[in-house]
Formats: C-alpha cells, structure tokens, sequence
C-alpha cells in the first residue's frame, strides 16, 4: 500500500489493522517490521495520501477500492487440519465490509488463498441486499521479503483476476489503471480469477521446487565428490532452466512456500488428483529431510554426541535482510540440537525478538540469545551457518577460531563463507553438497 501510496499521488490509501499496537508502530519510526527501503517510502507519504488506522467502519465506509489482505494460516483443526488454509480472518473482513458499506466496492483478494474462495467471497457478499454492489477481484502478491520495495517498484508481472463479466471487466481496468501509473501496460496480466489464484500458488510451488530439487541433488553431490554450486551453474545456464533459486540450502522457510504447497496438495486431494498431490507433497517432505539431515550430519561428524557441546547458530531469520522467522528451518535445527542436549547460542541482526519467541518453552540453561557474533562464538566447539546474512562473510574468522573450543567445526548450510580459507586457519568445514575440509582422520 505503500508504494501504490507513492507511485499515485491522486490516490488516498488508508491501511486499518485490528491491532492498535501494530497501527501505532506504522505510525511512529519503529516500524513494526524490517525491510529496505520501506522506512523512506513511508517517511514520503505518510500523512499526505498514506494513512494508518484502528477505525476499521470508518477505512471501509470511505473506500471505493479495498485490499484485503487478512493472514490465512494452515488450518490446525477439523478437516483438512495440517493443510488448508484458515479463511476465517478472510471471512469476518468480508461481513464486516458487508455491514460498513453504504456504496458500492471493489474488493481485491491480496492474501494467498486457496482457488475458488473469490466465489464464497461473492456469496457473502450477494448475501444481503443494502443495494450496494460488490466486485471481487484477485491481485495475488509476488514479492518476496527482503527485497519487497524493489520488486514492487519493478515487478516482473502483476496479476489481476476478474469475473468474466461486464462489471467484472470494468473493475479489473480500475485496477490495472492503478499499477499503470508505474508498471509498463505489457507486464499488467488479465485473467479470470481462477487462473489467477492457482498461478499464485503454482508459482511459489515451482520455486520450492527448485530449491528441492537442488538440496536433493547436494547430497547427491557429497556422496560423489562433485560440487554443487558447480552443478547449479552448469544447469542453471542452459537459458530453459536458468540460474536463479538454485542455491542448495539448509532448508526454504518462510510463511509461504510451504503453506502454499500444502494448499495445493489439498486442493488435489479434493479433486482426487493423489498422484498429483504426492508429487507435490515430495517438495516438502524433501524440505524437511534436508534439515534432519543437516542436523544428522553434525552428530556424526563430532564424534556421534552433541551432549554438553556449544553450538553457536549463524543466523536465525528464513532468509537474509528479514528478521521474520516464520517457518524458519532454525527453529527445527536449534530443537534438534537441544533435543541432542546441546547447549546453543543464537546470534542474528534482526531476528533475536522472534527468535526469543520461537523458543520460550525452551530450557533456558540449553538457549542463549547474543546479538554480537564475536561473543556469541566464543567458547563454542561448532559454528551453524543458517542465514545468508552478508556480515557472517566478512567477520574475522582467525579471531573466532582463537576464541572457540578445538577441534573446531563448521556447518556452512548457505554456503557463503570462504571454506578454503576457515580449512586454513584450522577450522573443519562442512559445507553443504561438497566435499568436507577437514583435519582430522576419517
Ligand atoms: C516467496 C516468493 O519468492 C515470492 O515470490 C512470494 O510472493 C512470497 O513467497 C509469498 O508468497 O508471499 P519469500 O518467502 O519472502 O517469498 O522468500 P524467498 O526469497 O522466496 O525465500 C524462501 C526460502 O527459500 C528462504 O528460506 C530462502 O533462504 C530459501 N532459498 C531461496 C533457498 O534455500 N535457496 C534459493 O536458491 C533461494
């Protein structure tokens, strides 16, 4: 909203929220979430056409045009628990824009969801007669957390989903007249909402997939003493496949590759599809194994027990420049690891909050939060590369080596650090889907 908000002077958009603390936060310099460049988009239209409120009769009463853009959770209950979406925050905002509403509405999907909920968000909507008419369209979000603001502002396509109806249509163009105050005309997609919402799933299916994909064939790697970055690079330029999203990884996380799959693998069981939706279920289940076995791999490499023995985690966050947490594979190798009786020390630039968070129930003799990488290291025996952060790169590691408990190891499970370099200074190093560097005998 924000960057529609700058790119459209002539518009007034107003972002309301039932949580007053969040709405607050929007309204100071502590924004509630971390992402670069967004405190500058705000700081220029805040006030003047962007405007953050609690009043939620009053955002959908002066409203032509509105977002919804509620979270929609895997469903932990009932049927389809563990894989279909939640759509009751969806389905309370559309009656609440049923009561409030005294003039007619254009009311855009922006959250993920499953295909075919346009068409119970049109039900409810025909529901009451108050005169009032109400067009559903869907505007799924391609962006991806940190980097939002630049794919916004350059996005490789937007997608506008309609009825094929007149009135349909004519809600559709209000919407494409929107983003083409900024997005060229010939990356502005048409289509009918049906495609629309699948391709918003399919296309964050496809890029798990490749993770997948490329975290299976690094161990395939270890075992044959090929090197996978050297494979991603040979695959990845053949001009058909492509270079991108092809870093083997300890694991995606995030909130929405894996809810989305799971989605997606509901909707074919719905429809009896099963081989369709084991096949795609085999993206996850490849997603889990990647981080057992990451932790599996440091059990047997230091010496088969981590009992008493300090682990320091590189990085907690799902990927770099975000401090979210959700879904991240840390939380599952910062358990593992505990659950081995390790003791672990956590350092992060933006995620140690949500990182406190995620592991309150934990003991609190076993975790420890150190937002210094160099203290946070010290008196370690292993170093766990979780995220990409770019700072993990440039530390010193003859100094970290100094400080940690010999033989010490290293688990580069982004691949970004200089291996040969932490080999040399005496460090064993493991990265993922390479041959280990280590000094000691096999
Ligand atoms: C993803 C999609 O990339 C967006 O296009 C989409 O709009 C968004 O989900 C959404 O549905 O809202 P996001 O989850 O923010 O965006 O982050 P990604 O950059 O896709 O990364 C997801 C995970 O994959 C991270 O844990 C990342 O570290 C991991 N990853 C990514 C790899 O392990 N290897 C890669 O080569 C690339």
């Amino acid at each position: 909203m924000a960057v529609i908000a700058k790119n459209c002077p002539q518009y007034k958009v107003t972002v309301v929220d039932v949580s007053e603390e969040r709405i607050a936060r929007w309204n100071s310099d502590n924004l509630p979430i971390y992402e670069p460049g967004l405190d500058e988009v705000i700081a220029a239209c805040r006030g003047k056409n962007l405007f953050f409120s609690t009043d939620i009769p009053r955002g959908i009463k002066d409203s032509e045009i509105i977002f919804v853009s509620v979270n929609t959770p895997t469903k932990n209950f009932g049927i389809g628990a563990g894989m279909a979406a939640d759509l009751q925050y969806w389905e309370k905002t559309a009656r609440q824009i049923l009561e409030y509403s005294d003039s007619s509405k254009i009311v855009i999907e922006k959250s993920t969801f499953p295909v075919k909920t346009a068409l119970a968000m049109k039900r409810i909507f025909s529901s009451v007669k108050n005169g009032c008419q109400f067009e559903v369209l869907s505007n799924p979000e391609f962006l991806a957390e940190g980097t939002a603001i630049k794919d916004l502002e350059e996005p490789d396509r937007v997608l506008v989903g309609s009825m094929e109806t007149d009135s349909g249509r004519r809600a559709r163009d209000v919407l494409v007249d929107i983003f083409a105050n900024w997005v060229p005309r010939g990356r502005i997609l048409t289509s009918n909402i049906w495609s629309c919402e699948l391709s918003k799933l399919v296309s964050n299916a496809f890029l798990a997939q490749r993770i997948s994909s490329i975290n299976a064939i690094s161990h395939l790697c270890e075992k044959t003493d090929a090197d996978v970055e050297e494979v991603a690079l040979a695959v990845g330029m053949d001009s058909r496949i492509g270079s991108r999203f092809l870093n083997a990884s300890v694991g995606f996380g995030g909130s929405c590759f894996k809810k989305d799959i799971l989605n997606l693998v509901y909707l074919c069981r719905f429809y009896h599809l099963n081989e369709e939706a084991d096949y795609l279920e085999g993206i996850v289940r490849i997603n889990e194994y990647q981080k057992e076995r990451f932790i599996r791999n440091m059990i047997n490499v230091m010496f088969n027990t981590l009992s008493n023995k300090r682990i320091c985690l590189f990085g907690f966050s799902f990927k770099a420049n975000t401090g979210d947490t959700r879904e991240t594979p840390a939380i599952t190798i910062a358990r593992g690891l505990m659950g081995e009786n390790a003791e672990i020390v956590i350092t992060d630039p933006k995620a140690l909050q949500n990182a406190r968070i995620d592991l309150q129930d934990a003991d609190p003799r076993k975790v420890s939060f150190v937002e210094d990488p160099y203290d946070a290291v010290a008196g370690s025996h292993a170093i766990a590369v979780v995220t990409e952060w770019d700072l993990y790169r440039h530390l010193d590691y003859q100094k970290i080596y100094d400080s940690m408990v010999k033989p010490a190891f290293i688990f580069d499970g982004r691949n970004i650090l200089d291996h040969r370099r932490c080999f040399e200074i005496g460090f064993n190093v493991y990265p993922l889907g390479k041959t280990a560097l280590s000094h000691l005998e096999n």
